[in-house]
C-alpha cells in the first residue's frame, strides 16, 4: 500500500475525517496522498501521516497519477466523479449508493465476499453503512444453515447522515434544552429528543430508499437472491453508530450454542453477549472500534427456525470508512489493481 498514490475525496466529510485516520492507523508510511473535496473547503489544511496537506477542490484532472481514489460524496457527486476517476486510470472505491447495484461493479465486504473484487472494472462499492453489519451476522450463519428471510429494525446515529447532521443533533439538543424551537435543515424532523422513522425519501410499495437498500444490498453481497427481507429504518439521537434488531429465520434449526460459535470465529465480528451482567452492545461504546458487535442473542420465540439479534457497529468505520480501507488492502493483497481482462460476475 506504501508505495500507491491516492485520493480522499470528500476528505473535510464525516467519512472522509474518519478515513485520515484510520490510514494513520493502519498505512502510516503512506505518502502519496492528494486531499480532495469542493470549492468551499479548497485551500484548508489538514494533517495526514504527519504532514500537513491543502485540500485542493477536485477538478477534472484531479485523479491523474492517483492508483486509488476514495470518493466519499453524495450520490449525484460520485455518480460524476466516479467515471472520470477511471479514466484517468484509479480504481474508485465509492461509498455512496451510486454504482451500488450496477452489475459490473462488485459491491463488497471484505470479510463476507473479499473475492468479488477481482471482477472489478474500475470501481468498487460498499453498502451503506446499516447494511454492514447485517452480512457480517448473517454471513458465516448462512453458511452452515442457509437464511431464507431477515426482519430488520434498525437505531441509525446521525453521522450516518453527513458531518452535518452531527452538528445539527447538538445545536438543537441545546435549543430544545434552552426552552427553544428545534429548526430541521440536515434531517428531515426535529432529531433532539425524538426518532424520526424516516431514512432517505419513500417508495411507491411504502418502504424508504434506505429500507429497499438493505434488501437489495444484502443479496447482492451475499450472492442470496432468495433471501427475503423487509427492513424499518429508524434515525435516532445517536452520535456514532448503528444499532439493528434483527430477526433471522433459518432452513433448519439453529441452536444458539451453535450461532454463538459461528460469529465468535468470524472475522471483525464480536460477541458481547452476557446480558445477566449487564453486557450487551450499545453504541456509545461501540463508537472507534472496527468490529461489529453482538449481543442479546436468543431464540426467536414466533418461528422454530428463527433467531433474534442485537447488532451494534460504527457506521463510519466498518460502515464505511474502514470498508473502503480493507477493500483497497484486499485489492493489493489479491495482485488485482488493475481490471482483469474478462469480468466473471458474482451469480
Ligand atoms: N456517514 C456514514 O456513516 C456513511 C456510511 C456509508 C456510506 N456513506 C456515504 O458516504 C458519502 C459521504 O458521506 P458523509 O457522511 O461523509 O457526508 P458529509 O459529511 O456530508 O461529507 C460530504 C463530503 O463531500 C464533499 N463534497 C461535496 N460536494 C463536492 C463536490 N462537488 N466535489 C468534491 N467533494 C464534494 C464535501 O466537501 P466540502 O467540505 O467542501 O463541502 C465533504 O467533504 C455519502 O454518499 C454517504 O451516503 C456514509
Amino acid at each position: 500500500m506504501q508505495d500507491l498514490t491516492i485520493a480522499i475525496v470528500g476528505a473535510t466529510g464525516a467519512v472522509g475525517t474518519e478515513l485520515i485516520r484510520i490510514i494513520e492507523q493502519r498505512h502510516p508510511k503512506l505518502r502519496h496522498i492528494k486531499l480532495l473535496a469542493s470549492s468551499r473547503s479548497a485551500g484548508k489544511r489538514l494533517t495526514i501521516n504527519g504532514r500537513e496537506l491543502v485540500v485542493q477542490e477536485t477538478s477534472d484532472d484531479a485523479f491523474k497519477g492517483v492508483d486509488i481514489a476514495f470518493i466519499s460524496v453524495s450520490t449525484e457527486v460520485s455518480r460524476r466523479l466516479g467515471p472520470i476517476a477511471v479514466a484517468a486510470g484509479a480504481v474508485v472505491i465509492d461509498d455512496s449508493s451510486a454504482f451500488r447495484m450496477q452489475p459490473e461493479v462488485p459491491l463488497v465486504v471484505p470479510e463476507v465476499n473479499g473475492a468479488d473484487v477481482t471482477w472489478h472494472q474500475g470501481i468498487i462499492a460498499i453498502p451503506n453503512c446499516s447494511t454492514t453489519p447485517v452480512v457480517m451476522a448473517g454471513h458465516p450463519l448462512h453458511q452452515v444453515n442457509p437464511i431464507r428471510r431477515i426482519t430488520a429494525a434498525t437505531y441509525q446515529s446521525v453521522s450516518g447522515a453527513g458531518a452535518a447532521a452531527v452538528a445539527e443533533l447538538r445545536a438543537q439538543t441545546r435549543q430544545v434544552l434552552d426552552g427553544g424551537q428545534a429548526t430541521p435543515s440536515a434531517l428531515p424532523n426535529q432529531i433532539a429528543f425524538n426518532v424520526i422513522p424516516r431514512i432517505d425519501s419513500f417508495l411507491p410499495s411504502g418502504y424508504t430508499r434506505e429500507e429497499q437498500k438493505m434488501a437489495d444490498e444484502t443479496r447482492k453481497i451475499m450472492h442470496a437472491p432468495e433471501i427475503a427481507v423487509s427492513a424499518t429504518c429508524v434515525r435516532v439521537p445517536v452520535s456514532i453508530s448503528h444499532s439493528a434488531a434483527l430477526h433471522l429465520e433459518f432452513t433448519r434449526p439453529m441452536p444458539l450454542a451453535e450461532v454463538r460459535k459461528l460469529l465468535a470465529r468470524m472475522p471483525g465480528v464480536r460477541v458481547l453477549d452476557n446480558p445477566e451482567a449487564g453486557e450487551y452492545p450499545m453504541p456509545w461504546d461501540v463508537a472507534g472500534a472496527d468490529e461489529v458487535f453482538v449481543g442479546r442473542i436468543r431464540q426467536d420465540q414466533s418461528h422454530p427456525n428463527g433467531i433474534a439479534l442485537w447488532v451494534v457497529s460504527d457506521n463510519l468505520r466498518k460502515g464505511a470508512a474502514l470498508n473502503s480501507i480493507q477493500i483497497a488492502e484486499e485489492l493489493v493483497r489479491r495482485d488485482c489493481l488493475r481490471p482483469r481482462a474478462s469480468p466473471s460476475r458474482h451469480k
